[in-house]
């Protein structure tokens, strides 16, 4: 069994670090890690807990929710509301942002959440996750709206992820690098086991939903032809490919054996950009992959520098190791 540092154990020494700071981010991140394990307690129990299934409604992209999705949707609600620490949330499965209840004391951070990410795989017992990111409320402001939201990735003090797997991890960065925790399900706590985690430049390995192939955009057609030509193209080498359809698992993937994971542009539905989301899947995740030695981009800028238009924009997504974005990113420079 491993006994070592917990989660909260690391995050109040992180917390140290930080002249002048009041304890009150280690407390919500506390909250967070709380819901990641009730998620992870219903996810766990799947089909016992009759959390199977769709719920029978639409969120705000038009997709069909799952129950999971509402249920996780809740539980990062009143885990997080009544602490103190948050001025407003903002989730996938909400349309607008939700400010802290009057009855609640209000503080000053603004919490952005993908509740359940990979829903397509709750009910085929597939890894599922919860992304999440963390930007400070504009100071003095008595009322947040949607715009207080609409900060670059580079203002995140936080991002994180909680990935629901054969084990439970939590994926954790704060601007100083990325760590890894592990959930002992019979003492209710995440262990550090994944210290500094870092993406190797250099993968053989890719990840896009290559039923799309024909919509893509000819600099991504490019770089996946010659990825599977293989030893006899010009990468002179073969590649392996997966798709698990939970970009949690991907990103996991990525940051522990490296990889590229693409959702590019594509002309499927020339009205959406990309099909995953910048506020909360986009954007904590490039923290997490740029913090690891990784590269994020929308193929044509870096992901963490756009300014963002809208709650639930979506955004084209192009991450992992690093030689492999930056010549995904030059075909379409070249293109240009
Ligand atoms: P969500 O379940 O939160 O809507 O996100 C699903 C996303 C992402 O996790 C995954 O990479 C992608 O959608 C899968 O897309 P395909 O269905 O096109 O494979
Ligand atoms: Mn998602
Ligand atoms: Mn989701």
């Amino acid at each position: 069994m491993i006994t070592g540092t917990t989660i909260t154990q690391f995050i109040i020494e992180e917390q140290r670090r930080v002249p002048g700071a009041t304890g009150e981010f280690t407390l919500l991140l506390n909250d967070i890690v709380t819901a990641t394990k009730i998620i992870a307690n219903d996810v766990n129990k799947g089909a016992l807990a009759g959390v199977l299934g769709g719920a029978g409604t639409e969120n705000v992209q038009g997709e069909d929710q799952k129950k999971l999705d509402v249920i996780s949707n809740d539980v990062m609600i009143s885990t997080s509301e009544r602490s103190g620490h948050l001025a407003a949330m903002a989730s996938e499965e909400m349309e607008e942002i939700l400010p802290i209840p009057p009855q609640f004391p209000k503080g000053k951070y603004l919490l952005l959440f993908d509740p359940l990410d990979g829903s397509s795989n709750i009910d085929i017992n597939i890894s599922v996750g919860t992304i999440f990111s963390i930007l400070k409320a504009p100071e003095g402001k008595k009322d947040v709206t949607a715009e207080d939201f609409l900060q670059p990735g580079t203002r995140q003090v936080c991002a994180g992820y909680a990935l629901y797997g054969p084990s439970t991890m939590l994926v954790l960065t704060t601007g100083h690098g990325v760590n890894g925790f592990t959930l002992d399900r019979n003492v209710g706590e995440y262990y550090l086991t994944h210290p500094n985690m870092q993406v190797p430049a250099d993968t053989k390995e890719f990840a896009i939903n290559a039923s799309n192939s024909r919509f893509w955009e000819a600099p991504v057609q490019r770089y996946i032809n010659e990825c599977l030509a293989g030893k006899t193209g010009v990468r002179g080498k073969d590649f392996n490919m997966r798709w698990v359809a939970s970009m949690v698992a991907e990103v996991h993937r990525i940051l522990v054996r490296g990889g590229i994971f693409m959702y590019p542009r594509d002309t499927k539905d020339p009205s959406k950009a990309g099909k995953l989301r910048l506020m909360y899947e986009a954007n904590p995740m490039s923290l997490i992959i740029e913090q690891a030695g990784g590269a994020s981009s929308t193929g044509r800028e870096r992901m963490l520098d756009l300014k963002p238009g809208g709650l639930h924009q979506r955004v084209p997504v192009i991450l992992g190791s690093k030689n492999e974005v930056e010549r995904v990113v030059s075909y379409h420079k070249e293109a240009e």
